[in-house]
């Protein structure tokens, strides 16, 4: 008898470990156990595959025959630098990470198809095919990540356009699948020296990876991003069927269909469908609108602020990238405590894309120990901005700038703001005059229920603590 059924139960432990760290991702509660749970679970699934190659099963058609010490430098070198650029990367950055980790997902999907291909394991046209598949979506999917990688970290900063763009990318797309279609009947036919035809297929590839991302616009990069990470997902999941591997095939769905749905929201976020974010050129700053803002910026001390915050009874809070960039989400929460005490109502309002990843914000708020029930999503919370006495925007930008719903030249135009403008009274932390990710203006600053508070976020957030326990301690003197 042998013993595939020790590979089989490690299969399945690793898949029930990735769907069960998956579904504990889903709260913000949950999440980083979610993540350390699915990471066993990867664990499992890589020890599994040694067994394999040390041929546990003592079946000899399972036996892979892998250079071992080969097969251990490559693990040390990927957990190595893993673990050294995980620890390092600053929260601000981590879309390029999962960029990057997701074009190598990718790039390994293709790199597996490929070994398919010229090892001549994959037999039948329809295992082919399922393989050439899960070649062309990974290296798509490795290319057109690690272009956005550049972009969100800005190595490239200009969309890249020539005219006729989508009518040379679908050349391309057809090129692939054709040289694709001849590699399955190469093979199918028995043909020896098919090499060249694979690193031509592979070159195409990777070149239409490329093409379909370089002219799409930086504002569009969190949707592209979670496009490709489902891209990877169904190659990686189309390589477990070709290798016939269970443990690839659920994880691989698990991220694909995780996903899809992830590009879904968010491109409704933004308010768009996927083809208009791919084909349309969103974000492109040189369609920005030439319309003039009137009025002016009025600044203001923190400390005024701060202390007609205190005696409003409505406040709500809007945080963006600039609170992340300050790290000043726990001065944001003392100050939050400070107004809750003398009897101030107080809520986080978050965008969907506020930040530089999908619950961004969320992540920052849990991290300083905000409770749940203070923090509204858009559709909540975005009425009540009327009836608010403060509204009080941290480092946002983009997402509540009204050119959104009025502009039709602006490129953010038809993504659903959160309502700051309709607050009674608006108080916006921002270092100067910087514009947000989308690189446009925003009228909001110059609107005349808004006043400016220049500095970094944490600077201005720890002279309003300052200035809210002052006028405690002059209260108490009053006493
Ligand atoms: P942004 O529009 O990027 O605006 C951030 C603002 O924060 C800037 O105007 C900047 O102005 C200010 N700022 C920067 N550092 C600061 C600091 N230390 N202290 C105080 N203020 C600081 O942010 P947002 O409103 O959160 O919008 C997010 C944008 O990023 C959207 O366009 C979205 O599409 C895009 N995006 C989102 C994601 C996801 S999934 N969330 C991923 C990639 C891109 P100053 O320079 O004047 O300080």
């Amino acid at each position: 008898m042998t013993a595939v059924w020790i590979i089989d139960a490690c299969d399945f432990i690793a898949a029930f470990l990735f769907i069960y760290g998956l579904k504990r991702m889903s709260s913000p509660v949950t999440a980083r156990s979610g993540i350390v749970v699915a990471g066993y679970g990867v664990l499992v699934a890589t020890l599994a595959s040694f067994l394999y190659i040390f041929g546990v099963t003592g079946d000899a058609a399972l036996h892979l025959n892998v250079n071992i010490a080969l097969a251990v430098i490559a693990l040390v070198v990927g957990l190595g630098w893993a673990w050294w650029s995980g620890k390092r990367v600053p929260l601000t950055s981590m879309p390029q990470m999962v960029a990057l980790y997701n074009g190598f997902g990718g790039g390994a999907a293709g790199a597996i198809a490929a070994v398919e291909l010229l090892g001549g394991t994959s037999v039948g046209g329809i295992h082919l095919s399922v393989t050439m598949v899960g070649a062309l979506i990974g290296s798509v999917s490795f290319s057109g990540s690690l272009i956005a990688w550049a972009k969100l970290d800005g190595r490239v900063n200009k969309p890249w356009r020539v005219k006729g763009q989508h009518i040379y990318n679908a050349l391309v797309l057809l090129a692939t699948i054709a040289v694709g279609v001849w590699l399955v009947t190469l093979v199918v036919g028995g043909a020896a020296s098919i090499a060249p035809i694979v690193g031509l297929f592979f070159g195409l590839a990777l070149i239409y990876g490329i093409m379909l991302t370089m002219p799409i616009g930086g504002a569009d990069m969190p949707v592209i991003i979670s496009m490709y990470n489902a891209l990877t997902g169904l190659a990686v999941g189309l390589d477990g069927f070709a290798l016939q591997n269970p443990a690839l095939m659920i994880a691989g769905m698990v991220v694909g269909s995780a996903g899809s749905l992830l590009t879904i929201l968010m491109a409704r976020a933004m308010n768009r469908s996927i083809s208009n974010v791919m084909f349309s050129n969103f974000g492109d700053v040189s369609l920005e609108s030439t319309s003039e803002i009137k009025g002016r910026m009025k600044p203001v001390e923190a400390s005024d602020a701060a202390i007609s915050m205190r005696y409003a009874s409505k406040v709500i809070i809007v945080p963006g990238y600039g609170l992340a960039a300050a790290q000043a989400q726990q001065k944001l929460y003392e100050f939050v405590k400070q107004l809750q005490s003398g009897g101030v109502d107080v809520k986080f309002a978050i965008h969907p894309v506020a930040g530089r990843m999908p619950g961004h914000m969320d992540v920052l708020l849990a991290e300083a120990g905000v409770p749940y029930d203070m923090i509204a999503e858009l559709d909540e919370i975005n009425e009540d901005f009327a009836t608010t006495d403060v509204a009080l925007v941290i480092g946002a930008n983009d997402v509540v700038n009204p050119a959104a719903r009025t502009d039709k030249a602006s490129p953010i135009y038809g993504m659903p703001i959160l309502n700051v403008d309709r607050a009674h009274q608006v108080y916006v932390i921002k270092r100067g005059q910087g514009k947000g990710y989308a690189g446009v203006e925003n009228e909001l600053f110059f609107a005349d229920n808004t006043n400016m508070i220049y500095g970094d976020a944490r600077g201005v957030l720890v002279k309003m603590i300052q200035a809210v326990k002052e006028l405690g301690g002059e209260a108490d003197n009053a006493a």
